[in-house]
């Protein structure tokens, strides 16, 4: 009798999980399509944030294009994990879909740390041609091939300047020991070695502790992000440095992504595209407000004079270009846009 109850139980808790798993299949059907969908979709930042513009122009062109059959939920600041465990999460298919700076990218995929490089591009305009070129093609694919992680499209974090709370930075001699943080990438700490930091690399979700806290003095980031995070509650300068212009790729889970019916696939690329241009405006646009509200919120704004900084650095160039990709790197400083 206990042995028939126990088959019985067997049985019972295999049907309830089988029928689980076709649960969270649904949608996943190469053949059939027309299922309902809702992905989750990681973001650094909070609502309002040029990041949330992209998402929900997103949302809304996936919605209008398959009459609200696909959908996505947005989860802000973090709250599916820092960037890099959302890159591998993505990875190993436990998150869907999520927008991250390309700083942790890096060590996924070589040559996105070419993002890293100082100074690399001489406007957005040169990044924005770059990126909407075959080179941000073969980046996407290097980073599906690589990470398991399909990039849906580039869209923007941003040209990224300096903050502390020790001093303004006129010349790089003004950066001596001041403890920065660094994004989780060796790139970024040899360039904020160089510049004579005690550079530290740190996950993004503990940033903002550490800078109340004093464990660290220096951060670097978009202005519109560090508006979004109120960094200005906890930092006193504002050193316009535009030391790296940072893309923000807009990512999915490959295997997910591979698992979809061709219309749905279609859908997705479709609402990203068209989704790009919006964020990239919204960046721009919040660029220009965010540094006028910082200000009046107490920061003090100094603009170095750019030479003697991008002179330090040359020797992060040195050591990692070889590393990187040194052929890439080149194909875009001459890159005719
Ligand atoms: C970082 O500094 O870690 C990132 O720029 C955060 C972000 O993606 O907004």
């Amino acid at each position: 009798m206990k042995k028939i109850w126990g088959l019985m139980i067997t049985v019972v808790i295999s049907i309830v999980l089988m029928a689980g798993c076709g649960g969270q299949e649904s949608g996943a059907n190469a053949e059939g399509g027309g299922e309902q969908r809702v992905f989750d979709v990681s973001l650094p930042l909070g609502e309002g944030s040029h990041h949330d513009v992209g998402m929900k122009k997103f949302k809304e062109e996936l919605e209008r294009l398959t009459d609200s059959r696909l959908s996505v939920k947005l989860h802000y600041n973090n709250e599916l994990g820092g960037e890099r465990e959302v890159v591998e999460g993505m990875g190993i298919n436990t998150i869907d879909m999520g927008v991250a700076s390309t700083g942790p990218l890096g060590s996924f995929v070589k040559d996105v740390y070419m993002f890293d490089l100082p100074y690399l591009f001489k406007d957005v305009e040169h990044a924005y041609a770059v990126l909407d070129s075959e080179i941000g093609e073969d980046l996407a694919k290097k980073i599906e091939e690589q990470a398991n992680v399909k990039v849906l499209s580039w869209m923007e974090n941003g040209v990224r300047h300096e903050t502390n709370n020790v001093r303004p930075i006129k010349t790089p001699d003004d950066l001596k020991g001041i403890k920065h943080r660094t994004q989780e990438s060796e790139v970024q700490v040899d360039t904020w070695r160089a510049l004579g930091t005690d550079a530290t690399p740190m996950a993004w979700p503990e940033v903002y502790t550490a800078l109340q806290q004093g464990v660290i003095d220096s951060q670097e980031n978009p202005i519109p992000t560090i508006l979004d995070v109120r960094f200005h509650e906890v930092q006193k300068y504002l050193n316009l440095t535009g030391h790296v212009y940072s893309p923000l790729p807009f990512m999915m889970s490959k295997q997910l992504f591979d698992s979809l019916p061709k219309e749905d696939k279609e859908a997705i690329l479709k609402a990203a595209k068209a989704a790009t241009p919006v964020q990239r405006e919204a960046s721009q646009k919040q660029e220009q407000e965010a540094l006028k509200e910082l200000e009046e919120k107490g920061m003090e704004i100094t603009q170095p004079e750019l030479k003697p900084f991008i002179e330090k650095v040359e020797p992060v160039y040195e050591k990692w270009a070889p590393n990187i990709n040194e052929e890439l790197i080149n194909r875009v400083r001459d890159f005719k846009y």
